[in-house]
């Protein structure tokens, strides 16, 4: 039987964080890691920094092999390379922003209440507490240039970025902030900001062009027991079932039969932050 207390609703990658559902639960410093090798600052909660450290170890890949390729192109096209600056110098993506306490996230907004003004401010720093980069799941990323702004960094849509923004999904992310969500997120458009979700939930959202908002609350039709979600990928099978708290402790029976059994089995739960849990349960090729 699994046994989920009330607190646990507040925890977990799916958990809405906005103006309406403040962060409940504070990450500890033990489920924190660092993402970048050379920026030991920027910190995301574990699984959240090691999905995004392989998905830019798989754009670095591709970059490199699209390097090859443009340079076997070039020399069959008669351009001999010499070996200075032919080849464009790749660009690089960078963290701007991870993991913040409380007391950065009110040091953020009141820094920018005095240097931007409060229209400014509010459209794109979260108040105290209401802050996703408190989570841990959440970071702002760039492209690494000279000059690079704190609040609104630069990550656009084309090279490397780009290439980050169409295999995030696969990987767990998704772009919290856009513009036409506006009115659903209380926050301006934010190409940068970058929040992991856990596969298979950032595929749907984006299927779907659901902002976090939308999809937490058109999850609540997929009951547990009633009306589960059932996905059937090439090499697996996803069930998601969404699960009203009740009360205190909420207790769920009978999940063997619902995962179906079988050795490659992996289940997930998660909180809403609102009223309740979302279980995932996967089988078949696990990561
Ligand atoms: N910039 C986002 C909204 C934050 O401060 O959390
Ligand atoms: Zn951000």
């Amino acid at each position: 039987m699994l046994v989920l207390k009330s607190e646990e609703i507040y925890q977990g990658n799916l958990i809405l964080v906005n103006r309406n559902y403040p962060v409940r639960y504070r990450i500890g410093e033990q489920d924190l890691r660092p993402v970048f090798e050379n920026q030991p600052e920027i910190c995301m909660e574990r699984e959240s920094a090691q999905m995004l450290q392989k998905l830019l170890k798989k754009l670095s890949a591709v970059e490199v092999n699209r390097d090859k390729a443009k340079r076997r192109n070039d020399r069959n096209n008669g351009h001999e390379y010499g070996n200075v600056n032919v080849v464009e110098k790749n660009p690089e993506i960078v963290g701007v922003s991870g993991y913040r306490t409380r007391e950065e996230q009110v040091e953020i907004f009141e820094d920018s209440l005095k240097e931007n003004g409060r229209e400014f401010t509010e459209k794109y720093v979260a108040f105290p507490d209401h802050s996703e980069h408190q989570t841990g799941l959440a970071i702002d990323l760039a492209e690494n240039r000279e000059e690079i702004d704190f609040i609104c960094p630069e990550f656009p849509c084309e090279g490397i970025c780009q290439r980050f923004r169409e295999k995030m999904a696969g990987f767990g992310f998704v772009e919290r902030y856009l513009k036409e969500k506006q009115n659903i997120t209380g926050i301006g458009a934010e190409p940068w900001h970058f929040r992991y979700v856990g596969a298979p939930h950032a595929q749907l959202m984006q299927q779907k062009n659901m902002a976090l908002e939308e999809y937490v609350e058109w999850l609540k039709q997929f009951q547990l027991w009633q009306n589960p979600l059932s996905l059937y990928l090439p090499k697996k099978e996803i069930k998601i079932g969404y699960v009203r708290a009740q009360g205190e402790v909420t207790k769920i029976d009978g999940l063997d039969a619902w995962m179906g059994g079988g050795q490659k089995v992996k289940m997930e739960v998660s909180g809403n932050n609102v009223d309740g849990f979302i279980l995932t349960c996967t089988r078949g090729e696990l990561e």
